[in-house]
């Protein structure tokens, strides 16, 4: 039996309620994305990761089946596995299947119900690894106990969620990210790369509607949890690459001019007017070579490039100069 160590926020829903009403508030508006992952917001990524134009999910896989035996043999025996969110498992588990007797395994989720959903799947597929699940937001310190069975941490970070931050709080991320790793400690870290912007916006536009149905959810998960009256045939998923800037933006539009009622708050929306919901940055080996040096940490192994258009790169602490 494990226990799942808890250091999350007392009152989710006072935080939903607070970040919601300060996102509205703000402008241009905006909505925190951790917010997109409730159930069916869970169930909607996954969808999302098997659309034809949604290319991350699918080069990430192959780039880590096909470089497995490399990766593994970097990281070395008794690894103890430390997962930035929970995922599908489909990842998780064709890395802990290659690792030379991984110690123990952390995944590391705010949702409680992912992470035991996460542990229950991957218990019966690894019955003799120690699962150790931390409850808790990624982006800052974490509290890991420390295993004398293991060798040295490994954290994984795949997805290009890295991008979904912007380079002040991806930055914060990595710092507390080298902290977690200790002086011997690696992380496995999955970013999309910078190609054709064509290919980039239809991965975020699927033709199926996948990707519109998810950002709508976050409005009818505000609905549902706060009370609030939004219109979802009133909004519009618009997501655009800013060549500018290498990043996708993903915003809600209002269709017309309307008034939404949140928590007790009455909001207005002119017609065109949207709430910011998403950045997903691209990265080029330079910048992203620059954002970890900035953190304090160096790039030890590469795969996937220009080729693939997704690349798998492998961290570490950075000797200190001298
Ligand atoms: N990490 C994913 C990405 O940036 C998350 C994601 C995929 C996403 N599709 C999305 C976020 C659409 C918001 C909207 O690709």
């Amino acid at each position: 039996m494990s226990v799942v160590e808890r250091t999350v926020v007392a009152d989710p829903r006072a935080a939903l309620r607070a970040d919601v009403l300060a996102g509205l508030a703000h402008r241009p508006r905006r909505l925190p994305s951790k917010y997109f992952y409730d159930a069916r917001g869970s169930a909607l990524f996954e969808a999302i990761t098997v659309q034809p134009e949604y290319y991350l999910t699918r080069v990430e896989r192959e780039l880590l089946a096909r470089h497995i035996g490399a990766i593994s043999a970097a990281v070395g025996p008794r690894a103890h596995v430390v997962e930035y969110g929970s995922g599908s498992g489909v990842k998780t588990e064709c890395l802990l299947d290659a690792l030379e007797a991984p110690a123990a395994y952390t995944p590391v989720e705010i949702s409680g119900a992912a992470l035991d959903d996460c542990v229950a799947r991957l218990r019966l597929r690894f019955p003799r690894l120690d699962m150790l699940p931390l409850q808790a937001d990624f982006t800052g310190p974490l509290t890991l106990r420390r295993l004398s069975s293991a060798a040295r941490r490994l954290v994984f970070f795949p997805g290009s969620t890295l991008g979904n931050f912007d380079d002040a709080e991806a930055l914060a991320l990595l710092r507390a990210m080298a902290a977690t790793l200790g002086t011997d400690g690696l992380a496995l870290v999955g970013i999309d790369l910078v190609k054709d912007p064509a290919i980039i916006e239809a991965a975020y536009n699927d033709a199926a509607g996948v990707t519109a149905a998810f950002t709508l959810n976050l409005l009818a998960r505000i609905n549902r949890e706060l009370g609030a009256d939004f219109d979802l045939a009133g909004f519009a998923h618009q997501a655009r690459y800013v060549a500018a800037r290498e990043r996708i933006e993903t915003r809600l539009v209002s269709l017309r001019p309307q008034a939404v009622r949140v928590a007790g708050q009455r909001f207005e929306f002119s017609a065109g007017q949207d709430i910011l919901v998403e950045y997903s940055h691209k990265y080029r080996d330079a910048r992203f070579t620059a954002l970890a040096a900035a953190a304090g940490l160096e790039v030890a192994g590469a795969w996937g490039g220009a080729a693939e258009g997704f690349g798998l790169r492998l961290l570490r602490r950075r000797a200190p100069a001298g």
